[in-house]
């Protein structure tokens, strides 16, 4: 029987992702490639709604496959694609976009919250969602791990597949959303009410997977706990020290309730320092590998192209349905 499929993807907005995206999705990638038929996208399409010189833009796009490489997506197993470089995405989003309400598309929040935030409002913002509808069905995706944020987006799409399978049956998968067991939302070191976040986050409040060991410990010996000694899971009343645990437990695989057995009279000092030491322990393997692949550019090269073309000759089959289907 075929894999269940499932299709994810990050823009490449920054030179290196945070220890947020690394355990709430990169980590979570590498374990799901052993049981699915994985793609990973890297979502440069997504980026342009944001204006980047291009060479940033390029280079971005190549340190976040090369990323995702380190962090242990096996482009033997997964396909790895360059949104950009897989024309089909582009061609669905508008078909899909024919079939799309004004009104549904003018409901959808992240838009409303990014404007708020003062983004300018292109018209490529707030049609992003149907352009992310499209990189999950043109995979025929049976599931598709999404943060709380993505929700909506995830809705619209099922709402789009279901909608063009009623007038013609069998056209796209209709994709679920699929909730990580276990999965780790990491919080700002600075702030541990808010999220770790590449564009809320200070420097001091999060973690770059490139940091080196010093910066990496300084700014876990920096973060925000709470007035109180005691070393126990808390998140809302003690979120700081709480996030701590959380960090430690996902990257030694042990228990919550053993780390507050272990740090059992200890102080918030013993905490940082042994947290400090799991995350630089654990991203050490991900730093060289990363500087490994990132000097040898041809070779990555190849690993995107060779990745890029497998997921283009998938969107073709599901993209030449959608042609027959609508007397293109
Ligand atoms: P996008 O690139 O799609 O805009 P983000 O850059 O916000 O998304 O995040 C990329 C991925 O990392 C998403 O899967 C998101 O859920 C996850 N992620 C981001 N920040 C955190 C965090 N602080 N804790 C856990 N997961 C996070
Ligand atoms: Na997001």
């Amino acid at each position: 029987a075929r894999r269940q499929r499932i299709f994810s993807g990050m823009q490449p907005t920054s030179d290196s992702l945070h220890l947020g995206n690394y355990l709430g999705a990169l980590v979570n990638w590498v374990a799901l490639q052993e049981e699915y038929d994985a793609f990973y996208g890297v979502v440069d399409l997504h980026a342009l709604t944001v204006q980047t010189e291009p060479a940033v833009l390029r280079e971005r796009s190549r340190r976040t496959a090369a990323q995702y490489l380190a962090g242990g997506v096996d482009p033997a197993r997964s396909t790895l694609m360059l949104q950009s470089m897989v024309p089909e995405h582009t061609e669905l989003s508008w078909l899909l976009a024919c079939h799309t309400a004004f009104g549904e598309a003018n409901r959808m929040t992240q838009f409303k919250d990014k404007i708020a935030k003062g983004q300018s409002a292109n018209v490529g913002l707030f049609t992003y969602p149907i352009l992310m509808a499209a990189d999950i069905l043109l995979y025929d995706a049976d599931l598709v791990p999404v943060g709380e944020d993505q929700r909506q987006h995830l809705e619209l799409t099922r709402d789009l597949a279901e909608r063009v399978n009623g007038r013609f049956p069998g056209t796209f998968v209709v994709p679920d959303a699929y909730i990580v067991k276990g999965s780790a939302k990491i919080m700002d070191l600075q702030d541990p009410t808010a999220k770790m976040s590449k564009s809320l986050s200070s420097d001091l409040g999060l973690i770059d997977l490139l940091d080196d060991p010093k910066r990496i410990t300084k700014k876990i010996k920096s973060a925000v706990t709470d007035p109180e000694r005691e070393i126990r899971y808390d998140v809302d009343a003690k979120p700081g020290v709480s996030n701590l645990l959380v960090i430690h437990s996902t990257l030694s695989a042990t228990p919550i309730a053993e780390l507050e057995r272990a740090f059992e009279g200890k102080g918030y000092g013993d905490l940082k320092g042994e947290v400090a030491e799991v995350v630089v322990a654990a991203l050490e393997p991900f730093q060289s590998r990363m500087a490994e692949l990132m000097a040898d550019p041809a070779e990555l090269d190849r690993i995107i192209t060779a990745g890029s073309d497998k997921a283009r000759e998938v969107a073709s089959v599901v993209l030449g349905r959608l042609h027959d289907a609508l007397g293109l």
